[in-house]
């Protein structure tokens, strides 16, 4: 093949945050916003990035491949790199991209490139590499190009996506499971915050090292211990001393919660318990703005707002947190009166005016019939 166009979507998770990395479980499915990438092979050993939305360039050799100072093209790099650990690229290429997952609101957009230029690349020189593996490899470029260490869920769910389903996905075994999403009279609406504090990406990765301090501690009592996921409460409480390590215990305590949580909300789902999932959600927010502190103000603000009303039976902060959107179920009858006071009272506190989503879901990434983007 010549050239080729692939879209890779954006995610939202419905239940199961900052679980990923402690290898628990994970709730996510692909949306209807995506990345595209169209390629088109050249003759020569040059790769010519084009980002569409910036109308910027950037142009490098296979050979010369290195972390750049245009933050868009680390994403494609970080993935070229990838390849070239495992593959000879034969030949140089245009890549034009182009994206409508919003930027900074917590639906993974740089999941989305990464995602579709594995895809694109691996197919336009056939080298058969599997989807699974090309989402470790698109995972990896975010933590080597973009420093932040992330774990599989958004690589994943853009990858592994399926129209109205979503992922109960088993991040220490990668075992994954669809659930048809039904939510009949209710829509997943994602309100954004329209911040993006500045502190995400290094208080992602210092929660990431809280955790691990936890593992250290607790295997000072059990050895063969590798991860959250093996933890209960009764063996955190035995291990680690509230008082010597409160912030330790404290980011703890939400993972083995959110884990034991999300497998309770996969049953909810399945026996359409709409109402207690909803609760799950709540209950999720709560943790990770209490104990696991990566909320903010703006969205504790937006979960308050619609927690005691009947036509919201669920909502939360979504993703890594710091700012992004939060994930609501509201009643589709109720939808716009409930966006608009959203809109009103946020305006009024915080002088911003929030932007919503209504959510669908979709396939993940995949080959694009149009070749011009
Ligand atoms: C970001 C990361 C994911 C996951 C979430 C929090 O989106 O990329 O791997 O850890 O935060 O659940």
């Amino acid at each position: 093949m010549q050239s080729l166009s692939v879209k890779a979507p954006g995610r939202i998770n419905l239940i199961g945050e900052h679980t990923d990395y402690n290898g628990g479980f994970v709730m996510p499915a692909a949306i209807q916003m995506a990345a595209t990438v169209h390629l088109e092979k050249r003759t020569d050993r040059e790769i010519h990035l084009f980002a569409e939305d910036l109308q910027e360039s950037y142009t490098f050799n296979v050979e010369t491949i290195s972390k750049s100072y245009t933050e868009w093209a680390n994403y494609i790099i970080g993935v070229i790199a990838q390849f070239q650990k495992l593959v000879t690229i034969p030949t140089g290429f245009h890549l034009r991209l182009k994206s409508n997952v919003p930027i900074g609101a917590g639906l993974s957009s740089s999941a989305a490139i990464e995602c579709a230029v594995a895809v694109a690349i691996n197919e336009l020189f056939a080298f058969g590499i599997d989807r699974m593996q090309l989402t470790k490899m698109a995972q990896k470029a975010e933590h080597e190009y973009a420093g932040v260490q992330c774990g599989i869920m958004d690589q994943f769910a853009s990858m592994f996506g399926k129209k109205d389903q979503v992922i109960l996905l088993d991040c220490q075994s990668m075992h994954y499971q669809y659930y048809p999403l039904v939510l009949e009279d209710y829509d997943i609406v994602l309100i954004d915050t329209q911040i993006k504090h500045a502190l995400a990406s290094s208080e992602y990765n210092t929660r990431r090292k809280e955790c691990e301090l936890g593992i250290l501690q607790i295997q000072k009592t059990y050895a063969s211990v590798q991860s959250l996921r093996e933890i209960t409460m009764a063996m955190l409480n035995e291990c680690i001393d509230q008082t010597a390590m409160p912030l330790v215990y404290k980011r703890c305590k939400y993972v083995i919660e959110e884990i034991e949580r999300t497998q309770a909300a996969a049953i909810d789902l399945q026996e359409n318990q709409l109402a207690a999932f909803g609760q799950k959600m709540f209950a999720t927010h709560d943790g990770l703005s209490a104990l696991y502190e990566v909320s903010c103000a703006e969205l504790d603000f937006l979960v308050k707002e619609v927690k005691h009303n009947p036509n919201v039976i669920g909502a939360r902060m979504m993703g890594g947190g710091f700012g992004g959107c939060t994930i609501n179920l509201i009643k589709k009858e109720a939808t716009a009166s409930v966006v608009q006071k959203l809109v009103a009272s946020y305006q009024n506190t915080y002088q911003k005016t929030l932007v919503h989503y209504i959510v669908s879901i979709e396939d993940g990434a995949g080959l694009f019939p149009s070749v011009s983007i």
